[in-house]
């Protein structure tokens, strides 16, 4: 398949799950049957791709998004707009189970969840006004100037309400915020906490997908009862702060967080606002990280449970995610690149491509084909790429995208891929393998373009493009 093909199976992937909600607004399912509403970090990486193909179409599936946002700030990681369509209907737990509603700061009319998911829209924002650039300032610097108070908002959010005790760390409040719903890493913090009666609920997803490479019916149990006590508690963040059964400081979360600040940092420098709130944010990660999560035993960084008061020792690609900090130092990050480039992460041929397993094959959970307790997943790839570039790894930032391609390319557009065989498992023609693929061509395209200009115009060295 050429890369040109491939582009176009993308896209046609992309208009596939497109879903109209009026005649302003639209988002991209993550899949048909399996996710049918709007997710949240999904949107970002489907705006990520957007951004590169089709720009209004970007805009659109962020505000579309962003409609949904709380009054406090908060970004629910559903949004369930149609939720009366055929489709919407089958899809638990849906809008009746978290009636977002008891909630005095959620939107009156549009239903949503009550939690977040990882923070990357920032990183889409920015996207879409570097394109919008080559068409004219004026025009980009509206698009930030709708966008900067919004992520601002969501943003503030999490370094208040989610980090009470200013440690520059998020805390979540369910797996299902951490974007890798069932890792192993909340095993040991979920066994306190009660399992729900689930009699009156009958499981969709196992009806879409093999069961054996979903969560566990213990697992859900646990996972609703945190539901109901978040709602029972009106989804009041400072009574959930006391008392919630499940409290981690999210280290993947937080290093997504502490690089879309980045990006906010520089909004808010063309913009000419204030940006001593987003420094010191950036700042206290930095602490917090070397205080709480190093672990100088393995040499990797743990998420820390507040309620146990400890590291989560668990070898995972959350680990790896610190790379996104440029103040971690030289040994902590050598430390970190050698844990990358071992057997345990797939560095050294052992696994069917080079891609990171969502968990290393040392830990005792790996298992390769189940959802985030092995399976390579594109956008944490992804995610890793743009962090080793970022810092100073171009060639191996690039070795991972180039992979991706091969990937996608031999087994198609899958939500994830058996660590051990490459098999494209979970939900078909998922969008933000699509949307993210089509980042890299164009990524690629920009770097082959820009290595050839430095070329045959060494003075546009310094007008670097970016990964
Ligand atoms: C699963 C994933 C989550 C994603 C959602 C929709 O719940 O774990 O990260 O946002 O599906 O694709």
């Amino acid at each position: 398949m050429s890369d040109y093909e491939l582009q176009e199976a993308a896209q046609r992937i992309l208009s596939g799950n497109w879903t109209t909600v009026s005649s302003k607004e639209g988002f991209t399912k993550p899949t048909n049957g399996l996710y049918p509403f709007q997710w949240s970090w999904d949107s970002a990486f489907h705006a990520m791709g957007y951004a590169r193909t089709d720009v209004t179409k970007a805009q659109t599936e962020l505000r579309t998004l962003f409609a949904g946002q709380w009054s406090n700030g908060l970004l629910p990681h559903i949004v369930f707009h149609n939720a009366d369509s055929d489709e919407a209907q089958g899809y638990f737990p849906g809008p009746d189970v978290w009636r977002s509603s008891v909630s005095s700061v959620a939107p009156d009319t549009l239903p949503t969840s009550g939690l977040v998911q990882p923070p990357v829209h920032a990183y889409a924002v920015w996207q879409v006004f570097a394109t919008m650039r080559d068409e004219g300032e004026r025009k980009a610097k509206n698009w930030l100037r709708e966008m900067y108070p919004k992520l601002l908002h969501f943003h503030r959010y999490l370094h208040t309400a989610r980090d009470p005790e200013s440690t520059g760390l998020i805390t979540i409040y369910h797996p299902w915020e951490s974007g890798l719903d069932n890792s192993p890493r909340w095993d040991e913090s979920l066994e306190k906490v009660e399992k729900a009666d689930m009699s009156a609920y009958v499981r969709r997803d196992t009806q879409h997908v093999d069961k054996k490479q979903r969560p566990s019916d213990d697992a859900y149990a646990r996972y609703m009862s945190l539901v109901h006590s978040l709602r029972d508690a009106r989804y009041d963040d400072e009574r959930i702060s006391r008392q919630h059964a499940f409290r981690v400081k999210d280290i993947f979360l937080s290093s997504l967080l502490y690089r879309s600040n980045g990006y906010l940092l520089q909004m808010a420098t063309a913009l000419g606002k204030a940006t001593d709130e987003i420094e010191s944010w950036l700042d206290a990660y930095e602490t917090g990280l070397e205080e709480l999560c190093w672990d100088e035993e393995d040499g990797l960084y743990y998420d820390y449970d507040l309620i146990a008061e400890k590291r989560v020792r668990c070898k995972t690609i959350a680990s790896l995610m610190p790379l996104m900090s440029v103040g971690i130092g030289v040994a902590r990050r050598e430390s970190l690149i050698t844990h990358l480039e071992s057997r345990d992460f797939c560095g050294e041929g052992n696994c069917s491509y080079g891609l990171k397993p969502s968990v290393s094959l040392s830990d005792e959970s790996y298992s390769p084909k189940l959802y985030w307790r092995g399976p390579v997943w594109v956008n944490a790839n992804w995610l890793l790429s743009l962090a080793l570039y970022e810092q100073g790894h171009m060639d191996y930032a690039m070795a991972l995208c180039e992979e991706l391609i091969q990937m996608v390319k031999r087994e198609g557009f899958y939500e994830y891929y058996a660590t051990d065989t490459g098999e494209g498992l979970g939900g078909k023609n998922f969008s933000w393998s699509a949307a993210l693929v089509l980042d890299i061509l164009e990524r690629r395209q920009l770097r082959l373009s820009s290595a050839l200009d430095k070329l045959l115009k060494p003075e546009a060295a310094a007008a670097d493009v970016g990964v």
